[in-house]
């Protein structure tokens, strides 16, 4: 256990209409309002977004959105400005995740853009960065790391970027039911720390969150949080059920 509140953040990715997304945010609502220590959030699907909010308004469960596009209005077919995000209560929201790098062509350039237009709008980007199994192997952790957030944060300063969350998700371990171990989280965990001391100083790199995803449980949480420099976790697979996504948040 560490300084830093922790943060757990369940990502629903595309999963549950409208009503399904509701009800989930109904049950997780009762079963967190005795939470003091931890922050939460959920980020559903944008269709869910306004809906969501309603339920969890004045509760301690935070909204998230999933991804953005940093344009503030305008003929984008398909895409949601940070404005908009904004009006539904948003308060995080989910950048550079590797779905999105892998499947829908998302870089490090657009990650940086959108971590722009989310800090000028008053959101706090949730920096998801994390190698694949092929570049562990081939022990290129540390490089490939380097280069996601290196050029995922260029040209934006500490006076901008308060309240930026970082969120380490190894491809690997994403939805395989692979986690990595305590030991190879808090490695790389206290690698990006040191990134970031020497990109934005000390009191910024002791204060910022870095969160582990990739397959967290209930079973995993409490000893994943015991390390120096695992601020919370992202959550999958497991954040979809409420009583599952409730007993990771209560892990102490
Ligand atoms: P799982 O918890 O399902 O492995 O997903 C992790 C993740 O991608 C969260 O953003």
């Amino acid at each position: 256990m560490n300084i830093r509140r922790p943060l757990i953040a369940g990502n629903w990715k595309m999963f549950k209409t409208c009503s399904e997304a509701v009800e989930t945010a109904k049950h997780l609502v009762t079963r967190v309002d005795d939470v003091t220590d931890v922050d939460v959030m959920i980020a559903p699907a944008f269709i869910a977004l306004a809906q969501v909010a309603d339920i969890v308004k004045g509760s301690k469960v935070s909204l998230g959105a999933q991804n953005l596009f940093w344009e503030k209005e305008g003929a984008f077919t398909g895409e949601i400005s940070p404005h908009m995000i904004v009006s539904t209560g948003c308060k995080y929201v989910i950048i550079g995740h590797s779905e999105r790098r892998q499947f829908f062509e998302e870089t490090d350039e657009s990650v940086n853009k959108k971590i722009n237009a989310a800090v000028k709008n008053g959101i706090e980007p949730i920096l998801c960065v994390g190698e694949s199994e092929k570049e562990r192997e081939s022990n290129e952790t540390f490089s490939v790391l380097d280069k996601q957030i290196t050029k995922g944060l260029q040209g934006l300063f500490t006076d901008n970027l308060k309240h930026l969350t970082i969120a380490y998700e190894p491809v690997w371990a994403i939805g395989t039911g692979k986690t990595a171990t305590d030991e190879q989280a808090q490695e790389v965990h206290l690698f990006l720390r040191s990134l970031i001391e020497k990109k934005l100083g000390n009191k910024f790199a002791e204060s910022i969150k870095i969160l582990y995803g990739g397959s967290v449980k209930p079973d995993n949480i409490t000893s994943l949080m015991s390390m120096p420099d695992i601020d919370g976790a992202l959550v999958g697979g497991a954040s979809l059920d409420a009583e599952t996504f409730s007993k990771i948040v209560h892990f102490l």
